[in-house]
């Protein structure tokens, strides 16, 4: 990995435009590196034919992993140091929410990982469908808990019965691992009276909040085609809700792009990143934020919306290394279409320079 230079040898930075990249079918796909992203990000930072660096930041729907974690492995599959103050993945901005609510069910990733993020965010009394399955094994018949589930999982009878239990709010901060029975839970909970487990209201309008970390219904891994996402899961929790209360309605919200809150969240990044990083103390914002994405329903979506309302200029950039397949109309108009990151990235010094 490269340490950091030493002021006296760093080329000049660029003070009025920067990048954010999305991650999955940008950077990475299934864990490996797109092969350009790696030249991308050496000319990001100085080899490029004027000598200057120019400020970037991520902003991945992904998740799953602490900030720290996931900085860590984009570190080693782009071959350079990646920090955490440059980088938001899809859970990130519900640390702001972890003083609102005491006892909430957190839903996704591999084993504990999900839980212990959320207790470094500040959640107090993080409950995951694992412990409620040991609990009481009834809950998804279909699902047999293995002896590292088991031992994951914390022991929620000590509290009493499960119905002395209220969840306030549910937070799925990654894909599930489990579909079906992360489902069960959900459904569960939304039909429970006021969020108390084991219980079932008659009015089915008096669930707790239920956030997701993103609304992704495809994203990019290894196959050839884009998988299944969160955003199919919400779907699917707020369809089955309606068909098992005779047509009731279940209102969730989701964090991440393309919300526009999501790239404000990104801009107060950026503007900390450039102060800290670069010495950009008291400089303007960038007159221009290029945005290199893979999917349009929420990459090009987002900057866009985030463009129209935002003083700044924000620059969709779409790559064909994804989910948007070449020859398709994408569902949100790029104001540029490139191969690759490598491409997106001189596409926008090209245009600054
Ligand atoms: O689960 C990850 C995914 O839905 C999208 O990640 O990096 O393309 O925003 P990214
Ligand atoms: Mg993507």
């Amino acid at each position: 990995l490269s340490g950091p230079i030493t002021p006296e040898l760093a080329p000049p930075v660029a003070d009025d435009f920067a990048f954010a990249f999305d991650i999955d079918g940008v950077l990475v796909r299934g864990g490996d590196p797109i092969p350009e992203a790696i030249e991308a990000m050496k000319e990001l930072n100085g080899e490029n034919e004027f000598g200057i660096r120019i400020p970037y930041i991520f902003l991945t729907n992904g998740g799953g992993k602490s900030e720290e974690e996931r900085c860590r492995d984009l570190s080693k599959q782009l071959e350079l140091e990646v920090s955490p103050g440059q980088f938001i993945c899809g859970h990130t901005p519900m640390r702001e929410m972890a003083s609102k609510y005491n006892t909430v069910l957190v839903v996704g990733g591999e084993g504990e990982k999900c839980r212990e993020v959320a207790e470094t965010y500040g959640f107090r009394d993080v409950i995951t469908p694992g412990d409620i399955l040991k609990a009481n094994h009834h809950t998804a018949p279909f699902r047999k808990m293995s002896e590292v589930d088991l031992a994951n999982s914390r022991d929620l009878l000590k509290r009493g019965a499960l119905s002395d239990i209220v969840i306030e709010a549910i937070f799925v901060f990654a894909d599930s691992r489990d579909w079906a029975s992360d489902l069960q839970i959900i459904l569960d909970i939304a039909c429970s009276k006021g969020g108390r487990l084991e219980t079932r209201s008659t009015t089915f309008d008096e669930y707790p909040p239920i956030y997701f970390s993103h609304n992704d219904v495809i994203w990019s891994a290894s196959h050839e085609f884009p998988r299944l996402g969160m955003g199919a899961l919400r779907s699917i929790v707020e369809h089955t809700f309606e068909s098992v209360t005779g047509g009731k309605k279940l209102k969730t919200h989701a964090f991440g792009k393309p919300q526009v809150s999501t790239f404000e969240f990104a801009t107060r990044l950026l503007q900390h990143w450039r102060a800290n990083e670069h010495g950009l103390v008291n400089a303007k914002p960038p007159r221009t934020v290029y945005f290199v994405g893979d999917t349009p329903e929420s990459d090009i979506r987002g900057t866009n919306a985030m463009d129209a309302k935002s003083k700044e200029e924000w620059y969709s950039i779409l790559v064909k290394t994804g989910v948007y397949q070449d020859g398709t109309i994408p569902a949100y108009k790029p104001r540029a279409t490139v191969n690759t990151v490598l491409d997106a990235v001189r596409h926008g010094i090209k245009r600054e320079m």
